[in-house]
């Protein structure tokens, strides 16, 4: 039977079809569903060879660690697991404009200057572009090599030829192109076919690769995640554009842990690493001020603290419920449970709720640190400078244990806090956390008994 000559790749998460469809069965996503050619596959091998025996071994046995390239970078370093492994290839996604670029010259010229040989293919930009961003940067003096290419063809046959080296940054591989395989440029097969050549080359070359690759949700062009099988390590970076912290996520990694995060900040002279990013979240907090509460939450899985910022007026009209940085959802359901079962009044008041720092916090972790922040506005009592809150509270009222209590206590000490209020179960018996002894746990089982504390507390300073 003849096969088919098209077939229909969903540019999101890479399924195949043999029909259009608006929507891919696989990922749900709409209008995904690009028609591409289907490569000539390689006939069956004329005279196969046969096959050489698999050795099979222990599982005990001495295996040095990879030997590893710093980047000099120690945001960058960590979350790779201590630097860049030798033919291993590694993926860089994030939104377009979000940096990738940035950090990745500051990554190979860093190398570069420590006299590794680095090779920086951009497919974007020209030589001309990449040198003005060297020179803002304060770069230009980096013994890079640049070039600007998209045939991976020449590409492969260059550093087929090129000795010693020890990096090579692809940016992006959106924009490579692979002759033989009759899709454009950024399309699913294309961005397949070009990574597995490069992919290939580094392992047999021996050098580590990065390839630079957009998010994009509109679908036209392949995501990372087509990719995210292929490579040793995925690692996203992220950030809001209205603020000035980028955050560097591995959510896979071979050579190391996926909980690490690096934490930058955007200047006019590229990124700034931020050693202690719940130092930067909390720079501006200003204590004793009343309806402010730190939360003790995770950015993935690294613990990071944020200030809640909770505010009440009396509301003239419908009272208006504001939320930055959290969801609106979740405040009605604490506002209702408040109500409902400690007896803050709070129907009448506008509330304002701010995660300061601009970022996102999704975890129902934060219930407890948002309760904190408005009982304490309600009370107008600041929350004790030292505290840390997190906890999940239900519908009754009561306070719910979250995931990673260690983590979370762990940073706090970290950050110089001294205590932290937090659901009852986590602290008692067998799954207690060994939380820094320093550190006074203070167990909430119910919603009203930190209402009723910011009250007393307000009393007594009557
Ligand atoms: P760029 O690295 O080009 O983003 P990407 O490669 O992810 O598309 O950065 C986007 C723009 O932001 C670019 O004009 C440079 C600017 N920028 C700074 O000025 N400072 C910084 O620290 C960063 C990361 C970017
Ligand atoms: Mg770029």
């Amino acid at each position: 039977m003849a096969k088919p000559s098209h077939r229909y790749v969903c540019q999101n998460c890479g399924a195949v079809y043999p029909k259009w469809s608006g929507r891919c069965d696989s990922c749900g996503e709409w209008n995904t569903l690009v028609e591409e050619s289907v490569e000539a596959r390689p006939g069956p091998v004329a005279k196969a060879a046969p096959g050489k025996r698999v050795a099979f071994v222990g599982l005990q046995g001495e295996t040095a660690p990879p030997p590893r390239a710093a980047t000099g970078i120690a945001e960058l370093d960590r979350v790779l697991g201590g630097g860049l492994v030798p033919a291993s290839a590694v993926l860089v996604g994030g939104d377009p404009g979000i940096g990738k670029s940035t950090l990745m010259l500051q990554a190979a010229a860093t190398l570069a200057r420590a006299e590794k040989r680095v090779l920086y293919v951009s497919g974007e930009e020209s030589v001309e572009q990449v040198r003005l961003r060297a020179r803002r940067l304060g770069l230009a003096d980096a013994p890079l090599e640049l070039a600007s290419a998209i045939n991976v063809r020449d590409i492969a046959a260059t550093l087929e030829a090129a000795r010693d080296v020890a990096l090579v940054v692809i940016d992006s591989i959106q924009t490579m192109w692979l002759d033989g395989v009759e899709s454009a440029p950024g399309t699913v097969s294309q961005v397949r076919a070009a990574a597995f050549e490069l992919i290939r080359l580094a392992k047999s070359r021996g050098f580590a690769l990065v390839l630079v690759g957009h998010v994009t949700k509109e679908g036209t062009i392949a995501g990372p995640r087509v990719l995210e099988h292929m490579v040793d390590a995925v690692l996203y970076f992220e950030g809001d554009r209205g603020h000035q912290f980028r955050i560097l996520r591995a959510v896979k990694n071979r050579f190391g842990a996926t909980d690490e995060i690096g934490v930058f900040e955007m200047t006019d002279r590229g990124l700034a690493e931020v050693a202690n990013p719940s130092a930067l979240f909390l720079a501006e907090r200003r204590g004793n001020v009343a309806g402010s509460a730190v939360f003790a939450g995770l950015e993935g899985t690294r613990p990071v603290l944020l200030e809640v910022q909770a505010l009440l007026a009396s509301a003239s009209g419908t009272p208006r419920r504001a939320v930055v940085g959290w969801e609106t959802g979740r405040l009605a359901m604490l506002l209702a449970v408040l109500e409902a079962r400690a007896g803050l009044r709070l129907s009448g008041l506008d509330v304002y709720l701010n995660v300061a720092g601009g970022l996102r916090v999704g975890e129902p972790a934060a219930d407890l640190a948002v309760a904190a922040a408005l009982a304490s506005a309600a009370a107008d009592q600041p929350t004790s400078a030292g505290t840390v809150y997190f906890g999940e509270v239900g519908l009754s009222g009561e306070v719910r244990q979250v995931a990673q209590g260690e983590a979370r206590l762990k940073e706090a000490h970290k950050l110089g806090f001294d205590r932290a209020c937090l659901p009852r179960r986590l602290a008692r018996g067998g799954a207690r956390p060994t939380a820094p002894a320093a550190l006074e746990l203070d167990e909430v089982g119910h919603v009203a008994d930190l209402v009723a504390a910011f009250a007393a507390e307000s009393v007594r300073a009557a």
